[in-house]
């Protein structure tokens, strides 16, 4: 069912990039209201809102149409999401203190839907202990709230303020609208490559994009968990609310996890850990001298296998399997040798699967069970891992 989100926006000069914001959420098939104030409509106006959404845009409280309805009790009655973006210090103060004195301030009084708000203005004004109390309130009744960032301000000084990235906005708004299933629980992913150093200026690695670790951190943070990401070098962007440990190597990513891997609930090895290191990393370049160059590698540890080992009676393991030939054979070997719940099987010879693209074909492999998931978006796919992980540690409890 379409979900709908009322965006609220105020007199600040971040609200030009809330016409992007609503436009990008049209797009995303929401059923978007807008609501702004009366100086939001000095920095941007209503008709450009008005042009992506095809819906009438709301500045006055006594503005309404229709005599029979009361707008701004009624537009919130079934919405999903109330929003404000960018919320200045002047409506943070009004809204924290129940303020109505327009259509937005009234009509996000009288929504009982969850709430968010990213607020953008100069630094000296965010950081006054009067804004952060007005915040600290709002926050204290469950309203969410995308921090802005640090730059360059509009007004010419330097410091926290700007409004948050837009993919931030919306992480978050995937974050306000799912139901949550893992609060409490600790989520442990590892994702992308591992690199291998040859000499100081090459290394071994692997096709790995990160993205299916990626897409797991981001629903398992979504769904409330406290997640921890341990990254081996991706170009991806780190998930909204997501704690993100970078590494390079194998032995890196292993000492990361291991520190770590006795206080989660569930740990997930997405990563494309590189099985093999180099003996000795050569000081200075490698000189072409010769025609053939053999390389002594060792073994990596395989973390996975000491997890298994280590595992702790409440914890979910998942790992996953990439092979070109007998998969799942190989999966099942794996699930036993590795002490995992479930091994993820990716069906890398089949299109529109594998490392590099956005979506995914795989089996899932249990103990006693084993499902086959045709072409799934990278980001779906995250979630149906899940729910069967939370299913298995359920019925473990
Ligand atoms: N893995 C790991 N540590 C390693 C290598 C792999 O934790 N040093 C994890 C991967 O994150 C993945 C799973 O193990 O979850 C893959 O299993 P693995 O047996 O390592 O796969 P391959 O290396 O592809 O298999 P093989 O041993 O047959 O080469």
């Amino acid at each position: 069912m379409t979900k709908k989100i009322i965006v609220g926006i105020t007199g600040s000069i971040a609200a030009f990039k809330a016409v992007q914001l609503v436009s990008d959420l049209v797009k995303l098939n929401y059923h978007v209201e807008v609501m702004m104030s009366e100086s939001a409509a000095k920095f941007i106006t209503p008709i450009c809102i008005q042009s992506l959404t095809k819906r009438k845009v709301y500045i006055d409280t006594f503005d309404d149409e229709n005599p029979a309805i009361i707008t701004h009790v009624d537009i919130v009655k079934d919405a999903n999401l109330f929003m404000v973006v960018p919320a200045s210090a002047h409506t943070i103060a009004k809204l924290a203190y129940g303020f109505a004195d327009n259509m937005l301030t009234s009509a996000f009084l009288a929504a009982t839907c969850p709430k968010m708000i990213a607020p953008a203005m100069n630094v000296h004004m965010y950081e006054n202990p009067i804004t952060q109390k007005n915040m600290q309130t709002l926050k204290d009744q469950g309203v969410l709230f995308v921090e802005p960032i640090s730059g360059l301000l509009a007004c010419g000084d330097v410091g926290q303020g700007k409004l948050a990235d837009e993919q931030d906005i919306l992480e978050m708004i995937d974050y306000a609208l799912t139901e949550k299933t893992l609060v409490g629980k600790k989520v442990l992913i590892s994702a992308g490559p591992t690199q291998e150093s040859i000499d100081p200026v090459r290394f071994i690695t692997n096709h790995s994009s990160g993205k299916m670790g990626y897409a797991i951190a981001k629903a398992a943070f979504c769904l409330g968990a406290e997640v921890t990401l341990v990254s081996g070098p991706t170009h991806l962007k780190k998930p909204y609310g997501v704690k993100k440990i970078d590494v390079i190597s194998a032995q890196q990513m292993y000492e990361a996890i291991i520190d770590i891997s006795n206080h989660q609930d569930y740990i997930i090895m997405s990563a494309a850990v590189g099985d093999y290191a180099c003996q000795t990393i050569a000081n200075d370049k490698i000189k072409k001298t010769g025609e053939n160059l053999s390389l002594e590698l060792h073994k990596n540890k395989d973390i996975l296998l000491e997890l298994g080992q280590r595992k702790k009676t409440h914890q979910i393991l998942c790992g996953f399997a990439m092979e070109t030939s007998d998969l799942i054979l190989h999966a099942k070997e794996k699930l036993t040798k590795k002490n995992c719940d479930m091994i993820v099987a990716n069906h890398l010879k089949t299109e529109g699967a594998g490392f590099q693209g956005n979506t995914n074909v795989v089996t899932m492999i249990t103990q006693d069970d084993m499902k086959d998931f045709g072409l799934m978006n990278k980001e779906e796919l995250a979630y149906v891992i899940l729910e069967i992980l939370i299913k298995m540690e359920e019925s473990k409890c």
